[in-house]
């Protein structure tokens, strides 16, 4: 199957591609209930802090549908995943569609359309990341990758697999260096996947090579994706993260970040302030269904952590490029990209006034 997004609507139904059969089988699911779509979410079906956003916002639209009560179905969706802000983020705004239509009838139709409406400025604002972060790349740069950011982590076209992919189409001969990602490998199964497909040549490697491809000098850049970033700059992504950003730093490799507007929560002031997930622990005592650990074992298994904002050297969204102080730079990136979206449901490419190479 060829397909720019994870999930879409069709014939009264939720498609989602079950990102848990990838790469074996590319295989669809259909959601007619937000409680499937919960449960979508929980087991990773679906995965990815916008793509999870956009899931929940289609998850109200079918509980609009069956005459559900949103604010349950709301406060089930947001309990799925608690440390991707776009979850939230997509469920108030599609909270306030619901308020701002006064007639129930027409509850089920708006709210369908907002949760296109966000897949679709999703993918918009990813095609401006990738246009403002393939700008940072040199010319044949290996640039190593984590988890997986790609179009189905998103609305389409991926953040950090986004500027890749513009890096590659631009034809600047780029290489990605996978992670594979453990516990359950979103970069061996997903990412070198989603590459494949584009033709943009890869490398898979253990999460614990990183270190020493960093050593040898075959990094020139690291490049990853968020799933909140607090108004001080601190990311919270795929635990693993932060590793790879004080791997990074001592041997003199920018770090990137790259998200859309709406990963980013101003209401948070600092990573402590962020919630990190813990999932279950046969996500660790098992690999690919087979168990790996003895039985009974302790497990903590964080799926989440938080990188400070003075490992990171940019943050790239759909605003344009922002360079530290990142206080200042998101507020003002928000702000304009508020400004300039208007009543709309996604934030606009106005903030690109704040950022360099938004040209
Ligand atoms: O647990 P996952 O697979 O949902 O974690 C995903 C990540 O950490 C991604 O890097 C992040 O959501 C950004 S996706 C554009």
């Amino acid at each position: 199957m060829s397909t720019d997004a994870p999930l879409w609507w069709e014939d009264g139904a939720l498609l989602l591609i079950d990102q848990t059969a990838l790469p074996h089988e590319v295989r669809t699911l259909s959601c007619t209930s937000w409680e499937q779509v919960a449960e979508a979410i929980r087991t990773l079906r679906v995965r990815g802090a916008p793509a999870i956003g956009l899931a929940a916002a289609y998850g109200l639209a079918l509980a609009a549908r069956a005459g559900a009560s949103l604010e349950e179905a709301a406060a089930g969706l947001r309990a799925t995943r608690p440390t991707a802000v776009n979850l939230a983020w997509a469920l108030d705004r599609l909270l306030g569609v619901a308020r701002a239509t006064p007639e129930p009838a027409d509850r089920a139709a708006r709210l369908l359309d907002a949760a296109r409406e966000l897949a679709r400025a999703d993918a918009e604002a990813n095609r401006r990341i990738g246009r403002y972060g393939a700008a940072l790349l040199p010319p044949g740069a290996r640039v190593l990758t984590y988890c997986n950011t790609g179009m189905l982590a998103t609305g389409g076209y991926g953040t950090a697999l986004g500027v890749l992919r513009r890096a590659h189409e631009e034809g600047r001969g780029i290489r990605a260096i996978v992670c594979e990602t453990r516990p359950v490998l979103q970069g061996a199964r997903l990412t070198t996947w989603e590459l494949g497909q584009l033709g943009i040549p890869a490398t898979l490697i253990t999460d614990n090579a990183a270190g020493a491809l960093m050593r040898a000098g075959e990094i020139d850049a690291v490049i990853v994706g968020a799933d909140r970033i607090a108004a001080n700059g601190d990311v919270a992504n795929k635990v693993g993260t932060y590793t790879l950003a004080v791997l990074a730093r001592a041997h003199q490799i920018p770090f990137y970040v790259a998200a859309p507007c709406s990963t980013v929560d101003l209401g948070t002031p600092s990573g402590e302030a962020i919630p990190i997930e813990e999932r279950p622990p046969d996500e660790v005592t098992t690999l690919a269904g087979i168990r790996v650990a003895p039985a009974g074992v302790a497990v903590r298994n964080p799926a989440f952590d938080v990188t400070p904002y003075e490992l990171v050297a940019a943050i790239v969204t759909d605003g344009g490029c922002i360079r530290p102080p990142y206080a200042e730079g998101l507020r003002r990136a928000l702000a304009a990209a508020r400004q300039d979206a208007g009543a709309a449901t996604a934030w606009g490419p106005g903030a690109a006034a704040v950022a360099e190479g938004a040209a």
